[in-house]
């Protein structure tokens, strides 16, 4: 069977005209409709934006303007079916590891309103879901979304919009939690800072900002391995961080922040034993600095 996505009209007002913020409608729609076909009309300026197979789509034919983003974008396509959260595609320890960290640390998401930025195939989205938060789920890939919308949960508490973060706009302070897994595959500081000021006018005060980041850990300090590179094969470009340059990143925005390494791979640890060991191993200094990501928690003032 092919499911098909639905996008929840409910969550529309929490995305805005790409071109000048304007509030998006979609005329003759009821406030519960959930819609597999539609056009988002902004009240503003009159540009549309189509929803397809219950995809809101803000990018359209519109280019990426970013050369390294543009790269990733048409690689990101290809690889989707064989990317995490596809169907059929098992996750690695590692994997474990950082989506399990990185629930925990995003805490109670139940009622929530939450930003998920870069959710691929749907891990974090559908464990959201789960969870009882209300999610707007972007990314630019439209194979990943399409492979999202075809394992939804909860569709009514879950919107999938295709859009560059580097040109997204969205209500402000209209979520209570903001998630992001794409930090450390945006080219540029600037774009980096750029998206951590998207988030923070989106955010409620005291909202949080949850960074998953590449780790620029010991191991790789210890290799002398350079903290940007391109993955090998796709060519999609990423740079891993220290958390000092994660916290100065964050700290123009945000008042507190406080960074942990995660998904910390030591041998032999049985899977029972897992998850308290990984507790203590984020929390003590020298292990962690082996945490494969980086977590930075951000909250707004
Ligand atoms: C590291 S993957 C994480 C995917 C998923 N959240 C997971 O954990 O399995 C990053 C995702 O961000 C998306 N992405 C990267 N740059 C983007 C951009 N500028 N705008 C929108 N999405 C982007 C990619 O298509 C990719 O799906
Ligand atoms: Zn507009």
């Amino acid at each position: 069977v092919f499911v098909v996505g639905r996008f929840p009209i409910s969550l529309l007002p929490l995305v805005r005209c790409t071109k000048d913020a304007g509030v998006l409608s979609v005329p003759g729609q009821e406030a519960e409709a959930l819609l597999v076909e539609g056009r988002a009309r902004c009240a503003t300026c009159g540009a549309e934006f189509t929803i397809r197979a219950g995809i809101l789509d803000m990018l359209g034919e519109g280019k990426v303007a970013d050369a390294e983003s543009a790269h990733e974008h048409d690689m990101r396509d290809i690889e989707a079916p064989t990317s995490r959260g596809a169907p059929g595609v098992p996750s690695s320890v590692v994997d474990e590891l950082e989506i399990a960290s990185t629930m925990r640390h995003l805490g109670e998401v139940t009622g929530r309103t939450v930003l998920e930025l870069g959710c691929g195939a749907g891990v974090y989205t559908r464990l959201l879901a789960l969870s009882h938060a209300r999610v707007l789920a972007v990314d630019f890939s439209w194979a990943h979304l399409q492979l999202s919308a075809q394992q939804a949960i909860y569709p009514q508490r879950v919107g999938l919009v295709r859009a560059d973060v580097a040109t997204l706009k969205l209500a402000p302070e209209a979520f209570d939690v903001a998630l992001t897994t794409l930090y450390s595959n945006l080219p540029s500081r600037d774009l980096r800072l750029a998206l951590n000021r998207l988030v923070h006018s989106a955010l409620r005060p005291g909202g949080k900002y949850l960074v998953s980041a590449h780790h620029q850990d010991l191991r790789r300090r210890l290799r002398g391995a350079p903290a940007r590179g391109h993955y090998s094969g796709s060519g999609i470009f990423f740079e891993s961080l220290t958390a000092d340059d994660l916290a100065r990143e964050l700290s123009d925005d945000f008042p507190t922040v406080h960074t942990v390494p995660a998904a910390i791979c030591l041998p032999l640890v049985t899977r029972f034993l897992r998850d308290p060991i990984q507790r203590w191993a984020e929390r003590l200094p020298g292990f962690n600095q082996l945490g494969a990501i980086l977590l930075a928690d951000a909250r707004k003032g």
